[in-house]
């Protein structure tokens, strides 16, 4: 989720590009540039005070552009930095979003002459630009036909050096919002960056473009006919535009659920001929034919994941799989066969554990394949392969959006390699695809009800224990619900297997020790339903997590969640929503900073 910001005035355009990257610094980046007309390009990698201190005191100019870079496609480097040019340096553009087709657009372009200098999906619209402008094109229809071109998301800001007194804008599942001041005029990626200046906003809807010059903004549709609307005044604090309006980071990652599916499926599932592409596996693709077995390692909330992976791949790619904690790993003298391929899943991409875990994975040979959400991290950096989460920084340190961005990564891998390896039909592949894309709308609909969740939240907050429990693909979503509880609320919660109840924890039941209970209906409902009983039966309250229509648990459990329907093999990432929403509520409840929990780090890059 890069961060983009634009000027167009009368003031010295420097200083306000680099202040309004500092607004944006908290979406988190790797890289950043500028581009002021008349003055010229400057790019830098890490801090934006690394970009700041290379300006010269007479780089002027009062039109210009800027990007924070949060990379999805290409390592951090100056090169890949953001503003991208064209072949000739008179068109200067940054972008936000993933540009699926940037494959099919650059063999093109670079087969008619265009030269390339950067690794990045952005650059192909500098070039498609210039290609159209070449053709005799205005740079308005020139933009319009680019535009119709690209398959996948965008913000873009874009400066044609042959129109000095303007920016071109444009937005598709990427925020842009336009900044209208008193003779000069901003763009960003979210308001936040404009708020110092002026209240005065006007988002930009999907397949909208604009104009925006000193005094005056015109808007239009990808057709090319103009629209008229208004600036609203927007009331929030800087403070609260970084959060979307939310209260928290942890709350706006949560609520970006359904979003963060389609973009961790973006460019990788084929709705139309429902299959999947994971070209970053292409070139380990003939090791994965052959792979006897598979060890997933990693820490918390990114271990849960991969326990659900482990299900996934055993159950539908018909590969051994065996869960490693990486802090167990590193220290326990595995054994890692030929034909193993160990797996590292983390959002950060930099926590020592897991690291020190694939360092001794690959001493003794295995093939290193990751899910990364950090572009450029160290562990992306070491492994023979990575599949980026391509969902924007993680900011809360309650692993939530990354958490269903891995399961769903999963499921994905899963169905790669089970059509790899000749295990799967395509009836069933297409079927599961067809869950996977109707994903995002049935989480958005739990997330429509959370103040029912709040509500529930509310009532448990007094108890000081909690046991979570479940069974196969909700087993380790126990697990997660009970560390997100922990981490938020400072509360005891235990995960357990539903079926190790009576092997011991049930002794613990009593009115003050609620279990939550997973009962999605799958094919372990009925055990799950047994269990309730065993507690109800000891006077246990039971918060339980239910399919939409369950009518048996109204007389069973004390409370009730209701999730929408969805195949066994995707429950967890359904399952563990309600559970995300219930840590938050209970956390912010106590009044306790859910962003930055006492104790805790964002990434434990030590022992
Ligand atoms: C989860 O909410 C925690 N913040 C923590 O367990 C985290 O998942 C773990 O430290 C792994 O981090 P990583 O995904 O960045 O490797």
């Amino acid at each position: 989720m890069c961060g983009i910001f634009g000027y167009v005035g009368k003031k010295e355009a420097p200083a306000i590009l680099i202040d309004g990257l500092k607004a944006l610094e908290y979406r988190g980046y790797d890289s950043a540039g500028l581009y002021v007309a008349g003055a010229g390009l400057v790019k830098a990698v890490g801090q934006v005070k690394n970009l700041e201190a290379k300006l010269t005191p007479d780089f002027k100019g009062t039109v210009g552009i800027a990007h924070t870079r949060w990379a999805t496609h290409g390592v951090p480097t100056e090169v890949n930095a953001h503003p991208h040019t064209d072949c000739e340096g008179k068109i200067y553009l940054a972008h936000n979003g993933i540009i699926e087709n940037y494959g099919e657009l650059k063999a093109e372009l670079i087969g008619k002459g265009h030269k390339f200098a950067s690794a990045t999906d952005s650059e192909v619209v500098a070039h498609l630009l210039e290609d159209f402008v070449k053709a005799g094109s205005t740079f308005s229809e020139a933009l319009t036909k680019t535009l119709a071109m690209i398959r996948g998301t965008y913000g873009l800001a874009i400066v044609n050096t042959s129109e000095p007194d303007r920016l071109y804008v444009a937005r598709k599942g990427s925020p842009i919002v336009l900044g209208i001041g008193e003779g000069e005029n901003f763009l960003a990626s979210d308001p936040s960056a404009i708020v110092p200046h002026t209240k005065k906003v006007l988002y930009l809807n999907d397949g909208e473009w604009a104009i925006l010059k000193t005094d005056s903004y015109q808007l239009f549709s990808l057709a090319g006919e103009e629209i008229k609307r208004e600036p609203t005044v927007i009331e929030w604090s800087v403070e609260e535009t970084k959060k979307g309006g939310y209260d928290h980071f942890m709350l706006k990652e949560i609520m970006e659920g359904d979003n963060v599916i389609k973009n961790s499926f973006r460019g990788r599932l084929l709705e139309d001929s429902l299959e999947i592409k994971l070209d970053e596996l292409k070139e380990v693709e003939e090791k994965l034919k052959g792979i006897k077995r598979i060890i997933i390692t990693s820490c918390g909330t990114a271990l849960y994941s991969g326990m659900v992976g482990e299900y996934m791949l055993e159950e539908f790619a018909k590969i051994p799989v065996e869960i490693e904690y990486a802090s167990e790993f590193r220290y326990r003298s595995p054994i890692v066969e030929a034909g193993t391929m160990v797996m590292a899943i983390t959002q950060s991409g930099e926590t020592a554990d897991t690291l020190a875990a694939i360092r001794e994975a690959k001493r003794q040979g295995a093939l290193i394949v990751s899910i990364v959400n950090t572009v450029g991290s160290t562990i992306a950096r070491e492994s023979d392969a990575v599949i980026y989460n391509q969902i924007g920084p993680e900011i809360g340190v309650a692993s939530t959006k990354a958490f269903i961005s891995q399961v769903t990564i999963f499921s994905l891998l899963t169905l790669y390699l089970a059509k790899l390896r000749g295990v799967a039909s395509d009836e069933e592949t297409k079927k599961m695809i067809k869950e996977i894309v109707a994903l995002p709308e049935k989480i958005k609909s739990i997330l429509e009800r959370r103040e029912e969740i709040k509500e529930v939240a509310t009532k448990y907050a007094g108890f000081t224990d909690f046991l979570f429990m479940g069974r196969k693909y909700t087993f380790p979503i126990a697990f997660e619900g009970a560390l997100k509880l922990k981490e938020i609320s400072y509360v005891h919660a235990e995960g357990y297997g539903a079926g190790e109840m009576k092997h011991g924890p049930i002794a613990m039941i009593d009115p003050n020790f609620p279990t939550v209970a997973l009962c999605l209906s799958d094919s372990v409902y009925e055990k799950m339903i047994s269990n309730v009983e065993e507690i109800k039966a000891r006077s246990g309250k039971v918060l339980a997590i239910a399919t939409v229509g369950n009518e048996t648990l109204k007389t069973l459990a004390d409370d009730i969640i209701y999730v929408p329907e969805t195949v066994e093999f995707l429950e967890s990432i359904i399952a563990v929503i309600p559970l995300q929403l219930f840590a938050y509520y209970i956390g912010i409840g106590k009044g306790y900073d859910v962003d930055k929990p006492r104790n805790l780090a964002k990434s434990v890059t030590v022992e």
